[in-house]
């Protein structure tokens, strides 16, 4: 009998058939619908692997579902969806995706900021409403983002690629991140200090840091009291850690002046969120890594992660270090 995938959304054809030939797989028929959980459940029970999504909740009951579950690869390079703790205790290899979406991440966290400083979404809107009724001297003036200073919570690969991007703009660079990081500094200049320093001395916020106990609820509102009137902020790390009530009261108390978000607290936004009523506010559908090529490319590290899994081999992107260890 053939292994058997399950994966939680129905991703392009050509992205399985490789795969069709050694494997059994099987999946959810929707492209823009998530999997039921009563399914995923019932899925999980079979496979011995999961192919899955970061709107997937993998968590006990999934990871305890069947015996035979041997991996479970996320097309992301987040995991906070996954209980690895429980993971790892079970013998369940958990992979993702960094690294190859890297380039693309960080050039949406950098089109987002120059959406929300140069006020592109209202502008596009305006000319679309057919709303231009004359130039003017100060229409739709935004903020400038040359020679300005950039602050980059969590200075991981994506945070040094934004921070690259940046020097191309003639930024001033800072950083917090739980370690430093000396080559980061070297090559581009960046200054790290502390996060109370960073959020009151920058012009642009960017928050890449990955959601765990102590990122949650990171940007409160005295963080947001503490950083410029000017301050432009930028969320394309993880939506929980956002306290999101503070965020509203600081832009609507003009703690801030903006903000860009490509990821919330709860995703789908709902859309009668006080957030999205804020014409200073840029809000997207959490599309960091979504282009053609690289989705592309972290579907197949996907499938090659299981595949060396299933196969007796070490994946190249593993998130559990320890499972290694466990099961050989
Ligand atoms: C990820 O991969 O974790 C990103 O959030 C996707 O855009």
């Amino acid at each position: 009998m053939k292994p058997y995938i399950y994966i939680t959304r129905r991703l392009p054809k050509t992205a399985v058939e490789l795969i069709e030939t050694k494997y059994e797989v099987s999946m959810w028929e929707h492209e823009d619908i998530p999997v039921p959980r009563e399914i995923l459940i019932e899925e999980a029970k079979k496979a011995n692997a999961l192919l899955t999504m970061l709107s997937d909740t993998i968590d006990e009951v999934v990871l305890t579902a069947g015996s035979q579950l041997k991996v479970v690869a996320n097309l992301a390079v987040g995991f906070d969806n996954i209980d690895v703790e429980t993971a790892t205790k079970q013998g369940i290899a958990i992979c993702n995706t960094p690294y190859v979406l890297t380039d693309t991440t960080a050039d949406l966290a950098f089109a987002l900021l120059m959406a929300t400083a140069r006020r592109i979404v209202e502008a596009a809107e305006m000319v679309k409403q057919d709303q231009w009724k004359s130039w003017s001297p100060l229409l739709l003036a935004g903020h400038d983002i040359h020679h300005k200073t950039i602050g980059i919570v969590g200075m991981g690969k994506i945070g040094s690629t934004v921070a690259r991007r940046a020097t191309g703009f003639e930024m001033d660079i800072l950083y917090h991140n739980r370690t430093r990081k000396p080559e980061v500094e070297k090559e581009l200049g960046a200054v790290y200090c502390s996060f109370d320093e960073l959020v009151t001395k920058s012009d642009f916020i960017v928050c890449l840091t990955p959601l765990t106990d102590e990122t949650r609820n990171l940007f409160t509102r005295d963080i947001f009291k503490k950083m410029k009137p000017s301050a432009i902020f930028i969320n394309v790390g993880r939506g929980p850690v956002v306290d999101e009530n503070a965020l509203y009261e600081a832009l609507l108390e003009k703690d801030i002046a903006g903000a860009g978000l490509d990821v919330f607290a709860k995703e789908p936004i709902n859309g009668d969120h006080p957030l999205l009523k804020l014409s200073n506010v840029v809000a997207l559908p959490h599309i960091g890594s979504s282009s053609v090529e690289t989705r592309v490319i972290m579907m197949k590290l996907c499938l090659d992660n299981i595949e060396a899994v299933l196969t007796g081999n070490n994946p190249t992107a593993l998130v559990n270090k320890d499972w290694n260890a466990l099961v050989n």
